[in-house]
C-alpha cells in the first residue's frame, strides 16, 4: 500500500461512521445509483470489481441483478460493513489497494470505481491496473466528484491540481483534485475508448448551477 492508501485506510477506519452518515444523507445518492445501473445495461452473469467499494451499496445492487461481484477496499471498517450488507449474496470482499489489486489479468467484465479515484495520486497507475484486470471489450465505469465542484467548493482554482485537505469539524481528510482532461486523457492513454460521459447536477436547488458529479463510461480496447 502506498502512503495515500495507508492514509485513506486510517481515515475510513477511524471516521467510517461519519462518512456512512454523510452518504446516507446525500439526497443525490439514489440518482447516482440509478445512473450506474442504467449505464451498465445488463449486469447478469458479469464479473464485476467494485474498487473502493465502501459499505458495498453498489455491490449489493449489482449482485441482486445477477452479477458476480468482488469488492475491494483499503479499510477494514468499510469491508466489515460491506460484508454485513451483502450477506448471502455471494459477493467476495478483499482488503486491497486499487492500484495493486493482485487479480489475474483479464479477470473482469466490468470495473467500477465510485467516489474512490479521488484518493489516488497516480491516476495512470490505477487505470493501468484496471485495464490489466479487464477483459478486452470489458467496461469501466468511473464516478467522481465533478472537477468543477472541486473548484467551486475547495480549490477555487480549476488548474490547481493535487492533494487538498477537507475539514469537517474535527475530521480532516484528503482528496486529489484532477481536471476533466486529466481523467479523460489518463483513461484514453491506458487503451480505453470513452463511450459516454454524464455531468450531473445536485438535487439541492441553490447549488444546482454547476455539475457536481462526473460519470465516465469507457471500453477496454
Ligand atoms: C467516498 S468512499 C466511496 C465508497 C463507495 N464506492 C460508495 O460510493 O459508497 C471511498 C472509499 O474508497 C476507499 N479507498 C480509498 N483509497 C483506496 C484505495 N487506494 N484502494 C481501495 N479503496 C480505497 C475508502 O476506504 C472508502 O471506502
Amino acid at each position: 500500500m502506498d502512503e495515500d492508501a495507508k492514509e485513506a485506510r486510517k481515515i475510513y477506519n477511524t471516521y467510517g461512521k461519519f462518512f456512512v452518515k454523510k452518504e446516507e444523507k446525500n439526497p443525490d445518492r439514489k440518482k447516482i445509483s440509478q445512473i450506474i445501473i442504467s449505464v451498465i445495461n445488463d449486469s447478469r452473469e458479469k464479473k464485476i470489481l467494485d474498487a473502493g467499494c465502501g459499505t458495498g451499496k453498489e455491490c449489493e445492487l449489482l449482485a441482486k441483478r445477477g452479477a458476480k461481484v468482488v469488492g475491494i477496499d483499503v479499510s477494514e471498517f468499510m469491508i466489515k460493513l460491506a460484508r454485513k450488507r451483502c450477506k448471502n449474496l455471494g459477493v467476495k470482499f478483499f482488503l486491497r489497494d486499487m492500484e495493486r489489486t493482485g487479480f489475474e489479468r483479464e479477470s473482469f467484465d466490468l470495473v467500477l470505481s465510485v467516489f474512490s479515484l479521488m484518493y489516488k495520486k497516480n491516476l495512470k497507475a490505477v487505470l493501468k491496473e484496471f485495464r490489466r484486470i479487464l477483459k478486452k471489450d470489458g467496461e469501466l465505469l468511473v464516478v467522481v466528484p465533478h472537477p468543477i465542484e472541486r473548484m467551486v467548493r475547495h480549490t477555487k482554482n480549476y488548474f490547481k491540481r493535487g492533494k487538498f485537505l477537507k475539514i469537517n469539524g474535527n475530521i480532516r481528510y484528503f482528496n486529489y483534485h484532477w481536471t476533466l482532461e486529466d481523467y479523460l486523457n489518463t483513461i484514453i492513454s491506458q487503451e480505453f475508448k470513452i463511450e459516454e460521459i454524464k455531468e450531473l447536477g445536485s438535487s439541492s436547488l441553490e447549488e444546482n448551477y454547476y455539475p457536481h458529479y462526473l460519470v465516465i463510461k469507457a471500453k477496454a480496447i
